[in-house]
């Protein structure tokens, strides 16, 4: 994150879900918001077919499998989400959230749920000025936590809002483990073992190390290394699933699903006229708590 101002790959990552909603003939994932809360560059884009046309189809061509990518996480979140309130879930407990529009697509999903948002304060503060200026009603569910990881526990953060530690949550971490050390990551599922209640559940989605993607598969990631490192957030947590899997099971997670970029082509972007699928190399991680806060010390 560079000082002083909102993330810019989550305003990428925004844009790409505009451009998806305004533009794709099959919606993976449908987000109305996702354009007017983008910065002005990328509202100027979006807001013209040609130019839409010629920085996302011509442009930045490469990085399709990366939108994919964005689609497909927040799919994944939502669908999980959907699920948990079915069973009775209160709470969705958004981690680095960037653009991310839930609170304000909910439509009554439970009457009793109540959503914190946890983001950079710069991000945070910046769409908050941007939901101000379109005029946007918070909905009274909403709650915004800033937070600068580098800093301060999501734990220690939440103590601020109206969480209840001693009931379950959904956490949804999206778009966010590529750019920190694998050791931040591993620290704040830690965080989450300890501090949540059992049964809570965590969305997370994650990067493979290149010797694991196929040669000829590596391309859409070296774009998106390339991309981020140029917007002052380089990818620097690729994590190896069997380790990764040792590790959250010795915290007290099951592992409900960890699905690769193929899977998630099969799930989400199968028979598409445009070939949308996501790239090789990142995956998509369910965990659901399974004992209380005495598990794994780490
Ligand atoms: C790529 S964006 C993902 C946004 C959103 N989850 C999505 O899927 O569109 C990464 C997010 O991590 C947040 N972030 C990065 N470093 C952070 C830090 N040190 N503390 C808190 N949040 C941070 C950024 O503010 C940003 O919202």
């Amino acid at each position: 994150m560079k000082s002083g101002q909102g993330s810019r790959t989550a305003d990428g990552a925004a844009a790409f879900r505009a451009s998806h909603y305004l533009y794709a003939q099959d919606r993976v994932f449908e987000d109305p918001f996702a354009m007017a809360m983008t910065s002005k560059g990328w509202r100027a884009v979006l807001s013209n077919r040609v130019a839409n046309g010629l920085v996302f189809g011509w442009l930045l061509r490469g990085m399709a499998p990366v939108a994919a990518q964005v689609l497909a996480r927040s799919r994944f979140a939502e669908d999980v989400l959907a699920t948990s309130v079915k069973s009775g879930i209160q709470q969705y407990v958004i981690v680095g959230a960037g653009l991310d529009s839930y609170a304000l697509r909910q439509r009554g999903a439970s009457a009793a749920l109540r959503i914190f948002e946890l983001d950079h304060p710069a991000t945070q503060s910046s769409k908050r000025r941007r939901l101000s200026s379109l005029g946007v009603a918070l909905p009274r569910n909403l709650e915004f936590v800033a937070v600068d990881f580098e800093r301060q526990e999501l734990f220690a953060a939440l103590q601020a809002s109206s969480y209840r530690a001693d009931r379950p949550a959904v956490f949804s971490w999206l778009g966010t483990t590529h750019y920190l050390t694998p050791q931040a990551t591993l620290g704040t599922l830690r965080s989450i073992a300890q501090h949540a209640a059992p049964a809570s559940e965590v969305v997370v989605d994650y990067s493979l190390p290149k010797d694991l993607i196929a040669r000829n598969q590596r391309t859409a990631l070296a774009w998106l290394s390339m991309l981020a490192a140029r917007l002052g957030e380089p990818i620097i947590g690729p994590l190896i699933p069997d380790e990764l899997h040792a590790q959250v099971e010795s915290l007290g997670f099951e592992i409900v699903e960890d699905i690769s970029a193929d899977e998630q082509a099969l799930r989400y972007f199968a028979n598409r006229a445009d070939g949308l699928a996501p790239p090789a190399g990142c995956q998509l991680l369910h965990l659901r708590l399974r004992r209380p806060a005495t598990a794994g010390s780490g």
